[in-house]
């Protein structure tokens, strides 16, 4: 990434870093959004397999629907337009729970949040940093390292996010899902994403999806499209070739120390003390 500075591309709402690229204005306003009893939220903390998720949701629908763009990405008009749209919206978001618009909670909407080893979304988020002009500039993994553990990176703390949506996973209208079963067995949790959005998918239909969802297949998808590559379901990025790095589980064993092990575990069960992770 060019040199770019904090202060050009980061600004502070209610206590949480988004890049300028979330218009306070839109932020503001997120609160008198007017949800749809229909809508489907797919929630996450960046680098959590948000596009993975978003890929499978698409593909278990036969009937039109829309994956949106990140609620809180764009500027004030951006309310208007999801407005303005006649079909079901799928709508991704990176919002912790408390600031999600209270329409959506209202409406008992479904939501799926989807979440991932943490020390495995911090690195995939080291390397989206580097790559991504929208984002400060990180020199090294262990200065990145202190700023994931302190919050002080984009949508702010993984324990908060993970805690804020945590509390509510008995709701009946959410379901948590990890990034590491979908790894291990993808046809159980695609079937268990379509029982829960309450679709008819055989089980043919379901090998198919999980072919056409693999990382090869995926990313090679993502390299042929012509299309708009400003189309993404981040709200941090302008590039959906920066999307498909690796797509392993385990890669933070290539990036942290033995100290910094120890350092993230002894934060992790601190922060993570009335959690049931
Ligand atoms: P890595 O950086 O570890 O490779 P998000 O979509 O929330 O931004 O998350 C991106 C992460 O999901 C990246 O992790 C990316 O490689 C991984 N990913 C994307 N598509 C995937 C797929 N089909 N299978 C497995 N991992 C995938």
């Amino acid at each position: 990434a060019t040199m770019s500075s904090e202060a050009e591309l980061i600004h502070m709402f209610k206590g949480i870093p988004f890049t300028t690229r979330s218009s306070p204005e839109l932020l503001k306003s997120l609160d008198t959004f007017d949800a749809r009893e229909d809508d489907v939220l797919l929630v996450s903390y960046p680098k959590s397999g948000t596009h993975w998720l978003a890929g499978v949701i698409t593909k278990l629908y036969n009937t039109q629907v829309t994956l949106t763009s990140p609620i809180e990405f764009g500027d004030i008009s951006k309310l208007e337009e999801l407005n303005k749209l006649s079909s079901k919206r799928i709508i991704p978001t990176h919002l912790d729970y408390n600031m999600l618009p209270p329409n959506f909670k209202n409406k008992k909407c479904k939501m799926i949040y989807i979440s991932r080893n943490p020390k495995d979304t911090a690195v995939s988020m080291y390397h989206y940093y580097r790559e991504n002009p929208n984002l400060p500039t990180v020199d090294t993994w262990t200065a990145f390292f202190d700023l994931f553990l302190k919050g002080d990176v984009v949508c702010g703390s993984w324990f908060d996010h993970f805690l804020s949506w945590e509390e509510h996973e008995n709701d009946k209208n959410i379901l948590f899902l990890f990034y590491e079963d979908m790894k291990k067995d993808l046809p159980k949790i695609v079937n268990e994403i379509s029982l829960f959005l309450g679709l008819n998918v055989s089980d043919n239909d379901i090998e198919d999806i999980c072919k056409k969802s693999s990382f090869s297949e995926m990313k090679s998808d993502t390299e042929k499209e012509n299309s708009d590559p400003s189309h993404t379901v981040c709200a941090l990025t302008s590039n959906r070739k920066l999307i498909f790095r690796k797509g392993t589980v385990g890669d933070w064993k290539n990036h942290f120390t033995p100290k910094q092990n120890r350092r993230f575990e002894e934060i992790f069960n601190e922060k993570m003390k009335l959690s049931k992770m």
